[in-house]
């Protein structure tokens, strides 16, 4: 009779191999699309996996900031940094076969150490070649079993996205489009209101729009200081706040109250990231305003938008250590109103558990004091003072002046927005706001995605 063990070997190697190899040897940033991922079939190792009731590997991808992400078939996944992995090597080079006590020279390895590739083999192990800089190639192998229990510090629960859409038959949401100020420019995102009052197809476009860029304007909207409440209401309803369900930004003669209210420019901002959840979607109905052309001159207050994931894209490729920095230090962002305080810790930057940014959370005005370890004190000036030069240059701004009939909206969690300053004796200016929870909106353009298909 065969026994237990040649048996299982048998069903392990009839598991299909690999996780990812890379075809130039080396896993810098932009290599990465070169890699191939393959999942094993769930069944492969299910001897193995009764015995042992060890999640086998699934994948092992390459991440940014120097980690091999490892995804276990119960869900997890585990961030494994390379020269954690490099030091932590089994092979007899590194630790001494009789004594089980470790050979490699820790302090001797390169902090920067990269692998060549990621492979899963037939066993179901991580197997790491390491870039070999002319020298020897060296290879190090781990069980999951291993990297399971020793992953735990490094582990969090892989981000599925809730229930699939697809199931209901609905068109999955399309990419986002990150743009800058020329991306935008090119077809800016409009649609007449009219329009969108009387067509789904023009509201679904308006929707879309809104989806992919974070931003969406409506033209020749009525000027009725409550028209935004017939705007929302043809996809959600308003959000009501501490300012109330709508509200004015424009000059208030009792001093004091909030900057907002003067005629002094706001450098770019996201709004309330002191309350719990700031609000997702902002929408700015301009009543009165100047236009420069008939003014001949230049009125001021004019506004200006940048997208922030992608100016947080730009830091995660250029400067990934000022990157992590604003992803990983919590700030707190507070105000007081009327006697009334509100205060709120969350980083700059937020990301999920897959590393894809989810929320841009930014506003000079309402920063509390830094409070984290000394170290990181001055690093953190430094990346934030990075990420404001880079949101400011003209390059990466949308700008423009509101007129009145013109309704502006946007994801109050990723686009930044500011207006230059006015002279409130000289220039009227008169704009009413309100809030809305944006999954209220993505769920009426995730309804309307299940009834055509998406938009190109
Ligand atoms: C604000 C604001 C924009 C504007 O009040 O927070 O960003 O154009 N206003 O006045
Ligand atoms: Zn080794
Ligand atoms: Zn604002």
């Amino acid at each position: 009779m065969a026994s237990l063990r040649s048996v299982l070997a048998a069903a392990i190697s009839r598991g299909c191999r690999l996780a990812v190899t890379t075809q130039s040897g080396s896993l810098s940033n932009s290599s990465k699309s070169l890699l191939v991922q393959q999942v094993r079939p769930k069944s492969s190792l299910a001897g193995r996996e009764y015995l042992q009731q060890i999640p086998r590997i699934v994948s092992a991808v390459p991440a940014c900031h120097q980690t091999a992400k490892v995804i276990f078939d119960d869900n997890k996944t585990a961030e494994f940094k390379y020269i954690w992995l490099r030091d932590n090597c089994k092979c007899p080079l590194c630790v001494d076969v009789d004594t089980r006590q470790k050979l490699l020279d820790t302090p001797a390895l390169d902090p920067k150490i990269k692998p060549k590739a990621l492979q899963i083999n037939d066993r179901g192990d991580l197997v790491i070649t390491w870039q070999s800089h002319g020298g020897e190639e060296h290879v190090s192998t781990f069980t999951n079993d291993w990297l399971y229990r020793y992953g735990q510090c490094f582990m969090h629960d892989t981000f599925t996205a809730p229930a699939t859409l697809e199931e209901d038959g609905a068109w999955p949401r399309p990419p986002l489009t990150l743009w800058n100020r020329y991306i935008i420019q090119k077809r800016l995102p409009e649609v007449e209101y009219q329009e969108f009052i009387e067509s789904d197809d023009a509201l679904f476009e308006w929707l879309d729009m809104f989806y992919k860029f974070g931003f969406a304007m409506l033209r020749n909207v009525p000027t009725d200081p409550d028209q935004l409440k017939e705007v929302v209401g043809r996809f959600a309803y308003i959000k009501e706040t501490q300012y109330g369900v709508t509200w004015s930004v424009r000059i208030n003669p009792t001093p004091g109250v909030h900057l907002f209210q003067t005629g002094l420019g706001l450098q770019l901002h996201t709004d309330m990231n002191y309350r719990e959840n700031s609000p997702g979607m902002q929408l700015l109905h301009c009543l009165k305003a100047e236009h420069p052309d008939k003014l001949g001159r230049d009125p001021g207050g004019q506004s200006f938008f940048v997208d922030g994931f992608r100016v947080a894209k730009w830091m995660e490729d250029n400067e990934p250590s000022a990157y992590h920095i604003l992803t990983s230090t919590p700030i707190l962002f507070s105000i007081k109103n009327k006697g009334q305080r509100y205060g709120n810790m969350v980083p700059i930057i937020v990301t999920d558990s897959e590393g894809d940014v989810t929320e841009i959370h930014y506003n000079n005005r309402t920063m509390g004091p830094l409070q984290a370890p000394d170290h990181v004190v001055v690093p953190f000036y430094h990346a934030y003072k990075l990420f404001s030069e880079r949101m400011r240059q003209e390059s990466q701004q949308l700008t423009f002046h509101l007129q009145p009939g013109d309704v502006v909206a946007f994801n109050n969690r990723r686009v930044m927005h500011g207006r230059g300053s006015y002279d409130p004796n000289k220039v009227e200016r008169h704009l009413r706001g309100c809030y809305v929870d944006i999954d209220e909106a993505f769920s009426k353009y995730d309804q309307m995605l299940s009834q055509r298909p998406p938009l190109l």
